[in-house]
């Protein structure tokens, strides 16, 4: 297959000179404010990207789940990787020392004594002894300590338990002033109880563009970016020419003068929202939008387009969120220069276990 429009639709396309530019963007954004680089894996869950990542200069991987983890070091990308989800239970933690035992450093976090105390007594039986860092919910209303003065009790009953070593600090999303506060705070009383953060670790695309302000961070995890997507562009971090993923998509119905349907729908673009309205932009037709989407259709809205689409025409769509749409499919299509240059399997889709 050389030609895009050999690739039959629904189907993911990457376009790798702007993977490339995003990778090296952000790996200079982050270097030039003087952290450690260590990209959130979780958004294109493919090998091949995060050797791009590790070659621009990344330190090392961020993993949100273990299976994620275990594709990557079956992959032989990095031997240094952080998973950013609590491990809980005794399969769970079996599998987290299997892993440990393959790598240089993987770390983890954790949000509660109950957290802390799984991982130690696994870790104890194996004579492993298990990095983290203490979650902090600075205001997303997720998982992590509530308090600054929670973070540094976690660290110190870490301190009680054997096969646990307290490494540092950690928040998503970074970015906001309440963050600010939070990890200000926390890096004054763990100062005060004399306990050393080595890391302390950021993490968000859109708040790449507040870096400066967080000169506390040692270590950033960003994962969108590599990509970029509608919701992105609305973030401010990306315009619609820095949006590497698409899916491509036939146009198989034209009901109505103002309406066109494509063969792409929520199983494939998700129904992901957040703070966009609707489900993505069309490259083709910078007018219209997808504005509704079932399983197998997505609807386009196209009464505010001048030229509108014909049945049978291909079209480009930028995901509201591509990190969602990547765990969709197989593979993906790789585009350089109007070229099919590779089909990547994505190795970790559906690694969420
Ligand atoms: C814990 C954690 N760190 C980092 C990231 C990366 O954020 P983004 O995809 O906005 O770059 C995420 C995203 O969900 C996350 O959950």
């Amino acid at each position: 297959m050389t030609f895009p429009r050999e690739i039959d639709t629904p189907s993911v396309t990457i376009l790798l000179e702007r993977v490339q530019a995003n990778i090296d963007r952000v790996q200079a954004i982050v270097a030039g404010a003087g952290i450690r680089n260590r990209p959130h894996i979780k958004t294109h869950k493919i090998p091949a990207i995060a050797r791009m990542q590790i070659q621009a200069g990344a330190v090392g991987l961020t993993c949100q789940k273990l299976s994620e983890a275990e594709a990557f070091i079956d992959a032989g990308v990095t031997d240094d990787i952080l998973i950013t989800y609590n491990i809980v239970g005794r399969r769970k933690l079996e599998r987290l020392m299997d892993l440990s035992a393959r790598v240089k450093r993987l770390a983890v976090v954790a949000d509660s004594e109950a957290v802390l105390r799984g991982i130690s007594e696994v870790a104890l039986e194996r004579g492993r002894v298990v990095p983290f860092l203490v979650e902090c919910d600075t205001g997303f209303g997720r998982n992590g300590v509530q308090t600054p003065a929670a973070a540094v009790a976690l660290a110190q009953y870490a301190a009680t338990l054997p096969g646990v070593r307290f490494e540092g600090i950690l928040t998503f999303p970074v970015g906001t002033d309440a963050a600010k506060v939070f990890l200000t705070e926390a890096l004054a009383l763990f100062k005060q109880a004399g306990i050393e953060v080595p890391i302390v670790s950021g993490g968000g695309s859109p708040a790449l563009l507040k870096i400066e302000d967080f000169p506390m961070l040692t270590e950033y995890r960003a994962g969108t970016y590599v990509y970029n997507d509608v919701m992105m562009m609305a973030s401010g971090l990306a315009r619609l020419e820095d949006c590497a993923l698409q899916v491509r998509a036939t146009v198989v119905s034209r009901p109505s003068p103002d309406r066109a349907v494509v063969d792409a729908g929520s199983k494939i673009l998700t129904r992901e929202q957040y703070y966009v309205k609707d489900f993505g932009r069309i490259v083709e037709y910078p007018d219209a939008v997808v504005s509704n989407v079932t399983e197998e259709h997505g609807v386009i809205d196209l009464s505010r387009c001048e030229r509108k689409p014909e049945i049978g025409e291909v079209v480009n769509i930028i995901p509201n969120h591509c990190c969602a749409v990547s765990n969709m499919v197989d593979n993906v299509y790789v585009l350089s220069q109007g070229e099919v240059v590779d089909v990547l399997p994505v190795a970790a889709r559906g690694a969420v276990w």
